[in-house]
């Protein structure tokens, strides 16, 4: 009988660096093939901005679940009116606390460990999604562009956030901290990416404060350390990492200087106290944007980085657009490292094997791969992601819960 010569099929990564364990914190995971935080849009609606948890989001994680994974859920509100977005959940009522409970019962139940990735939209939130009440920044500078709900950001611009409101939105992370605990996770990810709250201090093309929020970079990363020390404090370091995006352009941040004023958060957030230091930073790789593609990213941050804007004598004259400085600042502090954005199968090992990162966060892929980990490991092809279901879908499960998971296909005998 003739078998058809076989094709290569990827290569199992089973004996790479991905499949050593890792201690986090607290967690040993088995493994770095870890899930992103990633909004989906489909928590059920209760009342006027607040979203809860669903029976179809306990299937989602759980299906991503695994023996000794990591992963970490969507951006959650952290109070009311805290998002931007309808169908994203929040930690801030019982009902919440109780639908998340399901999901995180149900991650354990696989052996698996699970974040909560916790966040306040600022700006980003459109006055109809905050019962008419403005949205509020680190300045008065609007988004360009329309939001979600149609209207155009620049007729609501933000009201900068006094400095009252600053403290008790850094109290706010640490009591969703400590209710995040409640409803059973492992630990919480402080949202300091992608152009949200936390990132609208740090950028300074946002923050145009004049008070000691704003200005030095000493002042704009004020706010973002007081919300780690607070939520250190409130659930223990060791529960606790940080999400940061120092190339971001999503949301209109563009930093003047992004290597030396994220290496100068860096070190501060290294040489933290233990009880006050958290147990990661995890960071998107310049070259992933929401908008532009790989190459229109790297060349947009290569005509903008002057070239004597590097890390002083931290970063690399070769590529002044790396995170691997930032890796090497933290690392001097035990601060794991999570790099995500743009991973594949094929650059995902090498990057744990150089030591520039702990671990690997897969956003897309794991999307549309509810057993990646399984897949990578062995060497199974993947499936491919739909953009056109990743903020919500009609029906919701579709896009969602019904990718499938790898079945071997039947030999068919005389092909
Ligand atoms: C559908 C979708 C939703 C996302 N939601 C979030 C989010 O809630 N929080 C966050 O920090 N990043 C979010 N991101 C960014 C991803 O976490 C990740 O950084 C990005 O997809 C790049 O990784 P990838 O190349 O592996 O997809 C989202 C990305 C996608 C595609």
């Amino acid at each position: 009988m003739a078998g058809a010569p076989s094709v290569p099929g990827p290569a199992p990564l089973k004996d790479s660096a991905l499949f050593k364990p890792l201690k986090l914190g607290r967690l040993e995971l088995d493994h770095r093939v870890c899930q992103a935080p990633l909004t989906r849009m489909r928590a059920r609606k209760e009342s006027d901005g607040i979203f809860v948890p669903c029976d179809l989001n306990v299937e989602y994680y759980k299906q991503r679940a695994n023996r000794g994974g990591f992963q970490l859920t969507e951006a959650t509100d952290i109070c009311h009116y805290a998002g931007g977005y309808p169908g994203v959940p929040g930690i801030f009522s019982p009902s919440q606390i109780s639908g998340w409970k399901k999901v995180t019962d149900a991650v354990h139940s696989k052996g698996g460990f699970i974040f909560c990735q916790i966040w306040h939209t600022g700006r980003a939130s459109p006055t109809s999604f905050r019962n008419g009440q403005q949205p509020t920044s680190s300045s008065n500078i609007p988004i360009t562009g329309k939001a979600l709900d149609g209207t155009e950001y620049s007729n609501n611009p933000p009201r900068p956030m006094t400095i009252d409101e600053i403290h008790s939105t850094t109290k706010e992370f640490a009591a969703a901290a400590k209710r995040a605990l409640e409803a059973g996770f492992d630990g919480v990810e402080i949202h300091g990416a992608n152009g949200y709250l936390i990132d609208q201090f740090l950028h300074d093309n946002v923050n145009r404060r004049t008070d000691s929020y704003g200005g030095f970079v000493e002042n704009r990363c004020r706010f973002p350390l007081e919300v780690i020390k607070a939520t250190c404090e409130a659930i223990g370091s060791d529960r606790v990492g940080i999400r940061l995006s120092p190339y971001n352009y999503f949301q209109d941040t563009k930093d003047s200087n992004p290597n030396k004023h994220w290496a100068y958060l860096c070190a501060q957030i290294a040489s933290l106290p233990e009880t006050q230091r958290p147990a990661y930073v995890h960071m998107v790789e310049p070259r992933f944007d929401e908008v532009l593609d790989e190459q229109a990213k790297m060349d947009a941050l290569a005509a903008y980085t002057s070239p004597e804007s590097g890390v002083e004598a931290e970063a690399t004259v070769k590529n002044p657009n790396s995170l691997v400085p930032f890796r090497r600042i933290l690392a001097r502090g035990g601060v794991k490292f999570l790099a995500a954005g743009g991973f594949n199968r094929d650059n995902a090992a090498l990057k744990v094997e150089t030591d520039d990162a702990d671990a690997i966060i897969f956003g897309r892929w794991y999307l549309a791969n509810p057993d990646l980990p399984k897949r990578l490991r062995e060497g199974l092809p993947l499936n491919q992601y739909d953009r056109s279901t990743f903020y919500g879908a009609n029906p919701p499960e579709k896009g969602y819960t019904d990718y499938p998971f790898f079945e071997p296909q039947p030999i068919v005998n005389g092909a």
